[in-house]
């Protein structure tokens, strides 16, 4: 088959988010405050968790683990956009593109299946206390977590696939200040109808489903909680719901996009931003203050780096 040579398209190029200059050092003291904060946030609960022994159960490793993952999917968009704001031509290139959709679908799919094995850790823990070292064991982690990035690698991959053949020959602009699937597929020079309901359907689906499944189990709990309220109920009322806020905040941008077909909307971007800076600000945040193991330990290693010597 003689194929004819409709590729030719080698960069892209962001529109980004406002020509106005006031909203770009807005938008760049804002992102950069919580890119920022993100990073050590986030660094501090990986450090936290793993120097503290008293925090060496499977609940804080899966927060561990979730915050290892904010880490990487904070840092695929936002250091871009950050560097773009004041740039007049925003480009990347066709391979810079595809990277930035196969990390953030890898990484976002990797977070959904952790945030599932964290509501199952909270269910084992409350439903069935007395097996929750011999059902949450070592194994059980280490399978835990390698069963999400699996996941997360096939979710992605799938995804990539239907993107990387399509034609792309003239149009290379994308309203938005990075790349995913929705906007990209509409440069094509090709009906993509039927792939945009596919994308829909792996995406949107996927995302609708986890989150109702989480929202279900959460409620679940609460329920199960109220029922046997005991003294320990108020502290574990405190981790679900810091686990269901972190939940709405991930999903809801999430299905937004996927879900709502109209892209480029100034709320829209708006949300992206969100997505890619904020909420993984907000995951270490939400933990930290709501839970009292965590900030004493938090205040522990910040003692520690500091070289202060515990007095009292
Ligand atoms: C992630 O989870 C595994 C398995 O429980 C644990 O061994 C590891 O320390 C965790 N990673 C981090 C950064 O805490």
């Amino acid at each position: 088959v003689n194929r004819p040579n409709h590729s030719v398209v080698s960069e892209f190029v962001f529109l980004g988010l406002s020509n106005s200059w006031e909203i770009q050092i807005f938008l760049f003291c804002f992102s950069c405050l919580f890119y920022i904060s993100s990073l050590t946030g986030n660094l501090l609960i990986v450090v936290t968790v793993t120097s503290d022994p008293y925090l060496h159960s499977p609940m804080y490793f899966l927060l561990a683990n979730l915050s290892v993952i904010d880490l990487i999917f904070c840092s695929i968009a936002a250091p871009k956009m950050i560097c773009d704001l004041f740039r007049k031509q925003k480009v990347i290139s066709f391979g810079g593109c595809i990277a930035q959709i196969f990390f953030s679908h890898a990484v976002g799919g990797t977070e959904m299946v952790l945030l599932i094995a964290m509501a199952f850790d909270r269910y084992v823990a409350i439903c069935k206390p007395l097996h929750y070292l011999t059902i949450m064991s070592p194994r059980m982690c280490i399978f835990i977590l390698v069963g999400a990035w699996t996941t997360g690698l096939i979710h992605s991959s799938t995804q990539l696939a239907f993107v990387v053949n399509l034609p792309f020959c003239g149009p290379n602009v994308l309203d938005s200040f990075y790349c995913d699937i929705p906007r990209l597929i509409k440069l094509a020079c090709t009906d993509t109808h039927k792939l945009e309901s596919m994308v829909t359907a792996n995406s949107g689906f996927i995302s609708l489903g986890a989150f109702f499944l989480l929202i279900l189990s959460y409620i679940f709990l609460l329920a199960t909680l109220q029922k046997h309220s005991s003294g320990g109920s108020s502290k574990a009322l405190s981790t679900l719901s810091a686990h269901i806020t972190v939940v709405v905040l991930f999903f809801g941008p999430l299905i937004f996009f996927y879900v709502c077909p109209s892209p480029s909307t100034p709320l829209d971007k708006f949300l992206a931003i969100f997505d890619a800076v904020l909420t993984p600000f907000l995951n270490p945040v939400i933990y930290t203050f709501r839970n009292r193991e965590m900030k004493v330990a938090t205040r522990r290693v910040f003692s520690l780096l500091l070289g202060v010597r515990k007095t009292i």
